[in-house]
């Protein structure tokens, strides 16, 4: 990737996981919002637990702040017990949804078939999809750090449309960076986004792949998020563990940056 392109609207989100009862999570949304202040020009997104979504909305109310789920069924309802569907997390006030994240992959045996029915069926019901992926550090150790990461995209995203592509964000997290302190290197994930974007391009070519956002995720803080923006492929931050307080997600939020940077004549 050579030449110059103009820098997209960075996004900022925080995956509050499942932490944050209502109560709390509205004090976090009012001292937030207040934090926030005049608008940044990033785009600032929560992804609360279910239960408290629509109350979390409501304390959002005209805060430039949107809302997402963290996870949704592929089915719009149905005898799916403990599920959330992509119609019920837009009547709750979503804009959002988050697909495919590790967590849910290790703990609850997501593959990247049911992500892609998810992925699919967020879409067909008007959600943004963020779609998550990431190596584990075996992965990474044994050099298939690429074809990992290359696996997820291509199946999480089989099926979807170049129309749709506009609605679609990649969040890249390395497991081995989530919730541990350890942070990839900004040339790590500079180098996997690159990796991400090529294959993008190759999937929806230009200009259909332009307006997709790739975030990096994995122990963003305040101290580190300059750093990582400053790289000219990440396009935004998925933040976890430092979401959780109004004053450190604010002061990540509120990073600015060039508005045009160049890119480096080799970037993978
Ligand atoms: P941490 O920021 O706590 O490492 O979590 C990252 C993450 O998993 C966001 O989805």
């Amino acid at each position: 990737m050579t030449g110059n392109r103009p820098v997209k609207t960075a996004l900022i989100a925080g995956n509050w996981k499942m932490n944050l009862t209502a109560e709390e999570g509205i004090a976090l949304v009012q001292d937030l919002a207040g934090r926030l202040g005049s608008p940044s020009g990033n785009e600032v997104l929560l992804l609360p637990p279910f239960p408290i979504l629509a109350a979390i909305g409501a304390a959002i109310g005209d805060a430039a702040i949107e809302l997402g789920g963290q996870n949704l069924h592929w089915e719009a309802s149905g005898p799916y017990t403990g599920e959330v569907s992509g119609p019920m997390l837009r009547a709750a006030g979503c804009r959002y949804v988050l697909v495919g994240h590790s967590e849910r992959r290790s703990h609850f045996g997501e593959t990247d078939r049911t992500v892609n029915r998810k992925v699919r069926a967020a879409l067909e019901c008007g959600l943004r999809v963020i779609l998550a992926v990431g190596e584990n550090e075996e992965e990474r150790a044994a050099g298939r750090t690429r074809s990992t990461v290359r696996s997820h995209l291509l199946k999480g995203l089989e099926g979807v449309a170049a129309g749709e592509a506009a609605r679609i964000e990649i969040a890249y997290e390395p497991i081995w960076a989530i919730g541990t302190g350890t942070t990839a290197t900004v040339e790590q994930a500079g180098e996997v986004h690159g990796w991400l974007r090529d294959d993008l391009r190759r999937l929806f070519p230009p200009p259909a792949d332009d307006p997709i956002r790739i975030l990096y995720g994995g122990s963003v803080t305040p101290e580190n998020v300059d750093t990582l923006m400053a790289r000219p492929e990440i396009d935004g931050v998925l933040v976890g563990g430092a979401s959780l307080q109004a004053e450190s997600f604010a002061r990540i939020a509120r990073f600015q940056r060039e508005t045009t940077i160049a890119l480096p004549g080799k970037s993978c």
